[in-house]
C-alpha cells in the first residue's frame, strides 16, 4: 500500500468500480460550455448509480444497447420513438411541469405528442375541420383570456386530433385526407374562436416498436384517452400547449404518457336542438364542448 495520492483513481485517471463516476466526470474538460458539464456530470452520477444498484449482466446491458438501437432504428419523419419513450417513463410531463409552472388560473399544459404538423390550414371560425365526414359532428366554442379575464383578440389556436379510429392524418397517409382534422383559427374581438369537427376517441400510441414492446413487457396498455390538441399563443403572451379531455373515457385515470390533469377534463355533452343543429348543418342531437384559454405574460410566468 502507498499513501501516493495518484493511487486514487480520479486522479490517476484509471477506472475503478468504487471511483467510476468521478473517474469520467474527471475528464471532462474545465474550460467546455458550463452547463453543457453540469448536465454530463449529473447524468454521469445518475447513471453510474443506476448501473451500481441494478448491477446488470453483461446479457442484461446488451439488451438495453439493442432496445435503444431499435427505438433510434424505427425512428422516421413521422415515427419518433424515443418521444414516445420519454412519454411513457413520464419525463415529457416532468420536463413540461418545471417548464410550465404559472399562476394559478392559467391554463395548465400537457405533451405535445408526436403528431404536431407545423403547417395547417388557417381556417375563419365555423370551419369543420372533418375532411372526411367520419365521426360524431362537435362543435368547439370558447374565449381566449388573460389572467383578470380581458379578451385577448387575435389569439392563435392550433388544433388537432385523431379521427373516428383512433389515427391522426400523418398516420394514415392516402387514407385520410391530407391535413384531416388539423387546422389553425383566431380568436375576434371579444377573444372569441369556434369550430366544428368531431368527438375525438381514445386510442393507442404506436405500440408496433420497441416502445409498445417494453409497455406490453411491464403490464401497461398503450392508450390515451380521448382529446384534442390545442396549441394557444398570442402576441405578449406565452404560448400553451394543452389538450381538453372527454369526462368519460375510460383511460382518463390510466393515460399511456400521463397527459391528464383534472383541469383539462372539459363538458363534452351532447346537444338535443333540432334548430341548431340545422344551422350547423349537423343532424340532431349532435356534442358540443364549451373550452376557455387563459394565458400568462412572460413577466406573470416567471414570477411563477
Ligand atoms: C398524442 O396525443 O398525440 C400523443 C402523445 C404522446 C405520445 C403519442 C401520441
Ligand atoms: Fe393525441
Amino acid at each position: 500500500m502507498t499513501t501516493d495520492p495518484r493511487n486514487h483513481e480520479a486522479e490517476s485517471g484509471y477506472f475503478s468500480e468504487d471511483d467510476s463516476a468521478e473517474v469520467v466526470i474527471a475528464r471532462i474538460a474545465s474550460d467546455s460550455d458550463p452547463r453543457l458539464r453540469e448536465i454530463m456530470d449529473s447524468a454521469i452520477r445518475h447513471l453510474h448509480a443506476f448501473v451500481k444498484e441494478v448491477e446488470p449482466t453483461q446479457e442484461e446491458w446488451g439488451k438495453a444497447i439493442t432496445f435503444l438501437t431499435e427505438t433510434g432504428q424505427i425512428c422516421n419523419d413521422w415515427r419518433q420513438e424515443y418521444i414516445l419513450l420519454s412519454d411513457i417513463l413520464g419525463v415529457s410531463m416532468l420536463v413540461d411541469a418545471i417548464n410550465n409552472r404559472k399562476p394559478s388560473g392559467a391554463t395548465e399544459t400537457t405533451v405535445l405528442g408526436p403528431f404536431h404538423v407545423a403547417d395547417a390550414p388557417r381556417y375563419e371560425s365555423g370551419a369543420n375541420i372533418c375532411l372526411d365526414g367520419k365521426g360524431e359532428p362537435l362543435v368547439v366554442t370558447g374565449r381566449v383570456t388573460d389572467t383578470q379575464g380581458q379578451p385577448i383578440a387575435g389569439a392563435m389556436l392550433d388544433v388537432w386530433q385523431a379521427n373516428e379510429d383512433g389515427f391522426y392524418d400523418v398516420q394514415q397517409k392516402g387514407v385520410q385526407p391530407e391535413m384531416n382534422l388539423r387546422g389553425i383559427f383566431t380568436t375576434d374581438a371579444d377573444g372569441r374562436y369556434w369550430f366544428k369537427s368531431v368527438r375525438p376517441k381514445y386510442y393507442p400510441i404506436p405500440d408496433d416498436g420497441p416502445v409498445g414492446k417494453l409497455l406490453g413487457q411491464m403490464g401497461r396498455h398503450p392508450y390515451r384517452p380521448a382529446h384534442i390538441h390545442f396549441i394557444v399563443g398570442a402576441a405578449g403572451f406565452e404560448p400553451i400547449t394543452t389538450h381538453i379531455f372527454t369526462p368519460d373515457c375510460p383511460y382518463l385515470h390510466s393515460d399511456a404518457v400521463f397527459g391528464v390533469k383534472q383541469d383539462l377534463i372539459a363538458d363534452f355533452h351532447a346537444v338535443d336542438d333540432p334548430a341548431r343543429a340545422s344551422e350547423l348543418g349537423f343532424s340532431n342531437p349532435f356534442q358540443a364542448v364549451t373550452c376557455d384559454f387563459v394565458l400568462v405574460t412572460p413577466q406573470q410566468k416567471l414570477e411563477g
